[in-house]
């Protein structure tokens, strides 16, 4: 029997996606992307290397097939930058396979991507600014291009089509224009460069299954930022959730057996959008540098605060979560004392999970909390049972809230600064 292992952030991005995709990738045949694109920055230390992944799934660096599903939106220029980092580490390209459905990010959607924040005012959402929402519009539009169309007779005429009406807009609102030849033919080159990595990844992820393979699907972004069941409108694009990653790649949830809910020992989050247990003080500062929370994409100072049970508990419930990973569990035993937030009060009501009471009103939410004393230091151990006492009564708490096992514990960047229970 094959297993499919799917690996989702619960909070707003950046738990550690990907540290936990490449890990669990050394027993799969495939690392699969389904969802987002290269507003993802999934930071993974492997033999003592930082690489920052924004499309291909980190898994690669196992040498192991690597595939860009059809959910996911591709920048060409991104994706062959990626490409020559991985090259110079001698990674088997050969092993990459793109999906023909996969949609393709052009400079316009970069540049409405900047237009629609400014015309949002008070109200930006404090994109990555990589053209991903405009994409996925286009997408949604029936205008899109996606991978497959560049190898048609009429996807210069569609392409010089679409450049000219996203110019009538940008002309209207007086911004800089798209130069129509050089888009064209720098795609018309990439068509050419992407050629050897195509293919048909729906039929080709059914017959791994089929071949009894092992597949660790990595997710993107989070529940926080999905669409339909995050934090709307401060949300991305797309479906960061369960579903995103079935019509992101075309594989049925019969065949999935593992949903891996990353999260880390406090929350984090970039961009605009309600953060109930944020730590807007000295606090917040001493978890930013204790765990190093600066963007893997925009190097934007990440928001940071407490972790948030009600919030996780919505997350688990939503995805399906099996199991949880847990990461910094080393970056809060660098401090006395933590807070878990373990309910919402709100207008006299006590809430254990999330709730579209609150939207709109997360201002008034009180988070109520339990304060745990951490000031451990965890070293290399390899077991559950070396954890300190603190940081296991912590672990224990979290899974009693949660009634999901926490199956993997981050104590550490490193790919291998892992603890499996
Ligand atoms: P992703 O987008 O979910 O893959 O996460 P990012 O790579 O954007 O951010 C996670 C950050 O935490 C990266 O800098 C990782 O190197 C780091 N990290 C992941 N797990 C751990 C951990 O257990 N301990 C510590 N100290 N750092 C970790
Ligand atoms: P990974 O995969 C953290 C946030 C942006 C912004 C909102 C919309 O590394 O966890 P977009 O550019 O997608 O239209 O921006 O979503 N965002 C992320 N935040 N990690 C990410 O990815 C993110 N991808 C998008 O900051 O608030
Ligand atoms: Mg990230």
């Amino acid at each position: 029997m094959s297993k499919v292992s799917v690996i989702l952030g619960l909070n707003y991005g950046d738990e550690g996606k990907g540290k936990v995709s490449t890990y669990l990738a050394k027993d799969c045949d495939i690392a699969l992307r389904c969802t987002g694109g290269n507003n993802a920055g999934h930071t993974v230390v492997f033999n003592n290397e930082k690489f920052v992944f924004h499309l291909i799934p980190s898994g690669i660096l196992n040498n192991i097939d690597a595939v860009i599903g059809n959910g996911v939106v591709i920048d060409p220029k991104v994706l062959f930058e990626e490409i020559d980092v991985l090259k110079n580490y001698h990674v088997d390209l050969s092993k990459l396979h793109i999906s023909t459905r996969a949609h393709l990010i052009f400079p316009y959607h970069i540049l409405e991507d900047k237009l629609q924040e400014d015309l949002k005012g008070d109200d930006k959402v404090g994109t990555t600014a990589r053209g991903i929402g405009p994409c996925y519009m286009d997408k949604a539009n029936r205008i899109g291009l996606r991978v497959t169309d560049m190898y048609h007779d009429d996807f210069e005429k569609k392409l010089r089509r679409n450049i000219q009406n996203k110019n009538a807009i940008f002309k209207l609102y007086n911004y800089e224009l798209i130069d129509e030849d050089k888009v064209v033919s720098d795609y018309l080159n990439y068509r050419d460069l992407m050629k050897p990595y195509v293919m048909d990844t729906v039929s080709f992820l059914h017959k791994q299954i089929e071949n009894n393979k092992n597949i660790v699907c990595e997710g993107a972004q989070a529940t926080g930022l999905d669409m339909d069941l995050g934090d709307y409108p401060m949300v991305t694009s797309s479906n960061p959730t369960i579903g995103g990653i079935q019509t992101g790649s075309g594989l049925s949830s019969k065949v999935i057996d593992k949903v891996y809910g990353v999260c880390k020992a406090y929350a984090s989050r970039v961009g605009e959008g309600p953060f109930i247990t944020e730590q807007k003080n000295a606090i917040g500062d001493e978890i930013r540098e204790l765990g190093h929370e600066y963007g893997a994409t925009t190097k934007r100072p990440r928001r940071c605060g407490w972790m948030d049970l009600v919030y996780l508990k919505y997350a688990v419930n939503v995805n399906g979560v099996t199991d949880l990973a847990l990461n910094h569990l080393d970056t809060i035993g660098k401090m006395q004392s933590v807070k878990l937030c373990v309910g919402y009060k709100f207008r006299d009501k006590i809430y254990d999970e999330y709730s579209d009471d609150i939207i709109g009103y997360e201002n008034e939410v009180e988070p109520i909390y339990e304060e745990y004393e951490t000031n451990y230091e965890i070293g290399k151990i390899n077991s559950y049972e070396e954890l300190p006492i603190n940081a296991k009564k912590y672990v224990e708490r979290i899974e009693e809230y949660l009634n999901v096992p926490v199956s993997i514990i981050g104590i550490g960047p490193e790919n291998e600064d892992v603890i499996i229970r």
